[in-house]
């Protein structure tokens, strides 16, 4: 066995405005229950005029650096995943290092490794393995690294992906011995296509999305995903093949939200996937019926065919599926149904909302990942929950911070969708925060991005 590495704690930061599902379902002409109950939509969080992808994750940067009294010196590599950043070739890393240092002194990071992952929503989870696998290496010069995603959801005005926007920002610090989880690489498995489900052209703001087509890409690679993880951990003589089901290894998951109800069809397709072959599937297939064909269906085209969703919707009203589903991953959706999608961010608030929710002892139990990115990639990792985690998760504020935001209305929404507020006309003034304060236009700093920390 190698090093212990693994995530020592974790901090979020979301804007401070959002918008409320229902008014934005009335001003849309939908019935809001669509939103609400047909995603799983409550609120969505927008960033202020002042805030983009950077300001963000300085913000959840120097968080985590101050709630663990952290120096500059202790800190390897600030690592940014994202795929919202303002510039092709700089990369947020470096300009959160910037703001960073206008709080701890010019050149106090000039030690660090600052690069910049992208792979749409799942670019956090891959950033985190290679700083774990670095870590696990001892290549590591000081004891911690920090990852960050940070993203800001945005489709056009009026389109069916409106309601699944959002943004915030996850850091997670990394390190030898942690006291959240460790990371067990041993069975990470990995789906990935080349595929045209979700892409945003440099020229863009807003996405060119598919939406039900990028539904069946993730149900797709999550099941490539976990089909390797499960190959791993049979191979490790941990799951016994003819009566275990990995779910019986897991007491907590957190998979990707773009909408909270995307998380239920993946978990209800990960269970029908994994207890097909399984004894206790006779009683549930005497309940459900027979599983739909697949023949004159492509992979993607089955998973949101008609016959699959209807038979998915009987699944999920089982009190088997209801049962592991309340028990192992609903309450990742507390925090995620109050803020949307946040793509690198989303998987990593959902681990932040159980750890935060969760009052059983979770010492020694195993923590589900099924993380899935656009374009497109899914990655299904676990860790096993470490015996501080208590003094991590009580820490983590993320609900109360929540509750705190104001509700914009449409109107403010829409001018601050449109670009139409300048950056010194936030509807919440910056205060205690990183602010983008001007782009350069001239020349040599055409497009260069200004921040000030903002007392
Ligand atoms: P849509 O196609 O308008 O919605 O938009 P729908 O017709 O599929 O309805 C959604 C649900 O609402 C259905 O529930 C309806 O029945 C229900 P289901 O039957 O599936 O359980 N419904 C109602 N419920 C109660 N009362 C009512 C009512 N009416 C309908 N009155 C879509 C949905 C997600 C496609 C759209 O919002 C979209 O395009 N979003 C953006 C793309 C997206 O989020 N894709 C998700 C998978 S890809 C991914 O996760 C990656 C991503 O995060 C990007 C990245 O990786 O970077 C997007």
């Amino acid at each position: 066995m190698g090093k212990t590495v693994g995530i020592d704690d974790i901090a979020t930061y979301v804007p401070k405005v959002y918008l409320d599902a229902e008014e934005m379902a009335e001003a849309r002409g939908i019935p809001p229950g669509k939103l609400t109950r047909g995603l799983g939509i409550e609120k969505v969080s927008i960033p202020d005029a002042h805030e983009d992808a950077s300001t963000m994750a300085a913000m959840a940067a120097l968080m985590v650096m101050e709630k663990n009294d952290l120096e500059p010196k202790e800190i390897d590599f600030i690592h940014v995943a994202t795929e919202t950043g303002p510039d092709a070739a700089k990369p947020i890393s470096c300009y959160v290092l910037g703001m960073l240092e206008q709080r701890y002194g010019a050149g106090s990071f000039d030690h660090v490794g600052a690069p910049e992952t992208k792979f749409a929503c799942v670019g956090a989870t891959y950033a985190m393995i290679d700083r774990l696998a670095y870590i696990a290496s001892g290549w590591n010069r000081a004891e911690y690294s920090i990852v960050v995603g940070t993203d800001i959801a945005k489709y056009e005005l009026n389109s069916s992906g409106e309601p699944t926007q959002g943004a915030a920002a996850i850091a997670l610090l990394l390190k030898e011995n942690p006291r959240l989880m460790a990371y067990e690489p041993q069975f990470t498995g990995f789906g990935t296509v080349d595929d045209k489900d979700f892409f945003r052209p440099i020229e863009r703001t807003t996405a060119v999305v598919n939406g039900q087509y990028s539904i069946g890409c993730y149900l797709r690679d999550m099941r490539i995903a976990v089909d390797g993880y499960r190959k791993n951990m049979l191979e490790s003589g941990v799951l016994k093949p003819s009566r275990e089901s990995l779910v019986d290894k897991i007491r907590l998951a957190s998979f990707h939200s773009p909408f909270p109800k995307m998380v239920l069809y993946a978990f209800a397709d990960f269970l029908i996937h994994d207890w097909r072959r399984l004894p206790r599937w006779k009683k549930i297939a005497e309940k459900i019926g027979p599983e739909p064909s697949r023949e004159g269906f492509a992979d993607v085209e089955y998973y949101i065919s008609d016959g699959h969703k209807n038979y998915r919707r009987n699944f999920t009203g089982t009190k088997e599926f209801t049962e592991e589903y309340q028990n192992k991953v609903a309450d990742s959706l507390t925090a995620l149904s109050l803020i949307g999608n946040s793509y690198t961010a989303s998987v990593w608030l959902g681990a932040a909302s159980h750890f935060e929710t969760m009052r059983d002892d979770l010492e020694g139990k195993r923590f589900g990942i099924g993380s899935y990115g656009s374009g497109s990639s899914a990655i299904v990792c676990s860790f096993i929950v470490q015996p501080d985690y208590r003094q991590v998760a009580s820490r983590i504020g993320l609900i109360e911070k929540l509750g705190q935001r104001q509700k914009i209305s449409m109107t403010e929404y829409e001018d601050l969708h449109e670009g139409r507020l300048k950056l010194d006309e936030s509807v919440m003034p910056p205060k205690n925060e990183f602010a983008l304060e001007t782009i350069g236009k001239e020349t040599n700093d055409y497009g260069y991005r200004y921040y000030r920390y903002v007392e």
